[in-house]
């Protein structure tokens, strides 16, 4: 293991003002996505897609890293160049995903477990040998009467720590992905409490499976009310829940939280990043940042539609959402900012 290597990718990662874009939705998920706006779901369609993403003109500026997916790392950009090597030409490290998706857990009504432990070890080398200098697993964990369990969030601990001993191995930066998910009519206290028994576990089980936290990086979920809680907190009420509940389980070896979107919408994600920022209350061990997928990119989505005309117009709103992040990570983002 290149214990150096790891250490410099994950710094890299959550250097500056920059953030990472997850771009790795898997086929059933994109074209979820595409259908929703009646984009035709076919491997050319989602290829051209994930071109007008990596070839957005100064991406490079506010992103350090994109997340991408088994079937975008093969393919190529209409000019014949690798999405690695786009992504590379532009500044950006790229990474992928590594699970095979979050499946029912055996015993446990309504509760997940995330499989692709078999044969990990052998895919990372691929992708590293392709060039990917970091991974993802996405482990999730839902709120309701009774759960989550803890049979629950145990094996979803055990898993993200196995995987992120495997890619530190192979000298990939593990982004080890604990979802607390935002459904349900739950308080803001309530999401607390089961963030933090999550965070536990997932720590305790990285020091288990001698995972170098210095070479990691933190995907969390905000601390947020549930979608349908009829208390909406603002954001300076979820910036301080989600600090206190990190102080209490986030060791300060770890050098970057790059969080989730979830489900939010692309301006709350910002200014409750942003709240996080402010200079005044920032002085915590570790970088915070954003690991976006839909609150980057859903408004380039629905202009973009699957129109070639759009394109121009798309790239200019990734970019939009990239920078007002990369504002949110020193607390300078501010909602005037969406009027420009
Ligand atoms: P969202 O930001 O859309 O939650 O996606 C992040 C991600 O990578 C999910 O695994």
């Amino acid at each position: 293991m290149n214990t150096q290597q790891l250490i410099d990718t994950a710094r890299a990662l959550v250097c500056g003002r920059k953030g990472l874009l997850a771009m790795d939705e898997s086929n059933p998920t994109c074209n979820k996505r595409f259908a929703a706006l009646g984009i035709p779901q076919t491997v050319e369609v989602r290829r051209a897609y994930r071109e007008l993403i990596a070839t957005t003109p100064g991406l490079g500026e506010s992103i350090s890293g994109a997340i991408l997916y088994d079937e975008t790392i093969r393919q190529k950009t209409s000019n014949g160049l690798s999405f690695v090597a786009v992504l590379q030409q532009a500044g950006i490290i790229p990474g992928i995903k590594v699970d095979m998706g979050a499946k029912d857990l055996a015993g446990f009504r309504g509760e997940k477990v995330t499989e692709g432990l078999d044969g990990l070890a052998a895919r990372v080398q691929e992708y590293a040998g392709m060039g990917a200098r970091f991974a993802k697993w996405r482990a999730v964990i839902a709120i309701g009467d009774g759960i989550p369990t803890e049979g629950c969030i145990d094996a979803n601990a055990h898993a993200l720590a196995r995987y992120a001993a495997i890619c530190q191995e192979a000298g990939l930066v593990p982004i080890v992905e604990p979802e607390v998910l935002m459904d349900g009519a739950h308080d803001l206290q309530r999401c607390f409490e089961v963030t933090e028994r999550v965070l536990h576990a997932v720590f305790n089980q990285l020091h288990c499976q001698r995972v170098m936290l210095e070479g990691m990086i933190l995907k969390p979920n905000m601390v947020l009310p549930g979608k349908d809680c009829p208390h909406q907190s603002d954001a300076t009420q979820i910036a301080d829940a989600t600090i206190r509940c990190l102080r209490r389980t986030i060791p300060a070896a770890v050098p970057g939280i790059a969080f989730l979107s979830g489900g939010q919408s692309a301006e709350l994600a910002s200014a409750r990043l942003n709240a996080m920022n402010i200079p005044s209350v920032a002085k915590e061990p570790w970088a915070l940042t954003f690991s976006f997928a839909r609150a980057i990119q859903q408004p380039a989505l629905e202009i973009w539609s699957g129109n070639d005309a759009n394109v121009k117009a798309a790239q200019q709103a990734l970019l939009h959402r990239a920078n007002c992040n990369r504002a949110a990570r020193h607390g300078e983002y501010n909602a005037a900012m969406e009027r420009t």
